[in-house]
């Protein structure tokens, strides 16, 4: 294969990243862009002067055959999209969270594997230099507890301000940190969480429409006996100070994770110079995929939808815990 043929669904925020750093490779050339709103797709042709633009993801995949896909589109938006690139016999790189109805999240895992497809998932933090010396340090720990939050305001897109188009913030969003503690600690067996709601006021917020939780607390029992509770918020503004990231607590060292910028590592001889956070990861994930299509070497990919899948469910059970009360097992 000389040129990887790359194609995108959804051309805003997200694609327009993956969009950067493709275009940085030599070794990949666009043959379209997809967006319900045509000038976002026209725009990436227009910055690229390649490939070609369209308003629909079938008329597109009808008319050019990437050897890649790669789908960001609102949460809500999934299945139809998917079936139709594993259809094609499209190997395809997806946004989390890759659906908001498991049932159609495992359908599309059971069609692409029919397919041997590759795929990808964009667990970013996987591919984070901070995440792997984590996991690297660990690996011989003894550890009881983890707490951790993602904690900030709310973005500006207008679909992520409802439970029937984002699924609200944990599966949204915090679905990075679920999946970190994944990475990290291996398969859960319950969680519990608790939300409210009531600081936010659409009006005051700017955000008509809104009804995701302001703010949840999750405690998730995994299999080797760690208990990790996450925060996850939305609701601050300014005097606010927050502290996204993770704190592991081993038998004789603490790691502190600060979100996708460092990590410091007390043990007996203190606090360690802090380590600051490398490469950018979206980029070391997308060059790994492209690798993949390249070769069919698919070992280096760190998250594919099959392993995906188990993070949305997490996330979608800590929604059903809040809806139930319940601990819910997995
Ligand atoms: N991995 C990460 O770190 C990361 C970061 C940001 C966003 N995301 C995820 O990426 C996804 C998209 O987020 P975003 O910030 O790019 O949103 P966005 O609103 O900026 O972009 C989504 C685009 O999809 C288009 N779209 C909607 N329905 C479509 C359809 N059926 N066909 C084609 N295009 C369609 C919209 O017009 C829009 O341009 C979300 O699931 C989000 O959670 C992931």
């Amino acid at each position: 294969m000389s040129k990887v043929k790359a194609a995108l669904i959804g051309c805003g925020g997200r694609n327009g990243v993956h969009f950067s750093k493709l275009l940085e490779f030599e070794d990949v050339e666009f043959v379209g862009f997809c967006d319900i709103i045509l000038e976002r797709a026209q725009n990436m042709v227009d910055k690229s002067g390649q490939g070609k633009a369209y308003e629909c993801f079938k008329t597109m995949l009808d008319e050019v055959t990437p050897d890649v896909v790669y789908i960001a589109v609102p949460p809500h938006q999934h299945g139809d999209i998917e079936m139709y690139v594993i259809e094609k016999g499209i190997n395809f790189m997806v946004e989390k969270p890759m659906a908001l109805d498991y049932s159609v999240a495992e359908k599309i895992c059971k069609a692409a594997k029919a397919k041997n497809l590759i795929t990808g998932v964009g667990f970013q933090d996987r591919y984070q230099n901070l995440t792997q010396i984590m996991k690297d340090y660990i690996a011989d720990k003894k550890v009881g507890l983890v707490s951790g939050g993602w904690m900030g305001g709310i973005p500006g897109v207008e679909w992520w301000r409802t439970m029937e188009t984002s699924g609200g913030q944990i599966v949204e969003q915090n679905i990075h940190l679920f999946d970190q503690l994944r990475f990290l600690f291996g398969e859960p067996v319950s969680v519990y969480c608790s939300a409210g709601k009531g600081i936010v006021d659409g009006d005051e917020y700017g955000v008509p429409g809104y009804n995701v939780d302001d703010y949840s607390s999750a405690v998730v029992t995994f299999e080797n006996g760690v208990v990790a509770n996450l925060f996850t918020s939305c609701y601050h503004v300014g005097g606010s100070a927050t502290n996204s990231g993770m704190t592991v607590y081993c038998k004789d060292a603490t790691l502190e994770y600060s979100l996708r910028y460092q990590l410091k590592i007390h043990d007996k001889d203190g606090w360690h110079e802090p380590i600051m956070r490398g490469e950018e990861q979206t980029g070391i994930m997308d060059r790994i995929f492209i690798d993949a299509i390249k070769t069919g070497d698919t070992s280096k990919i760190l998250s594919d939808y099959e392993d995906a899948l188990k993070s949305l469910k997490l996330t979608l059970a800590c929604n059903e815990s809040i809806a139930t009360g319940n601990v819910i097992k997995l």
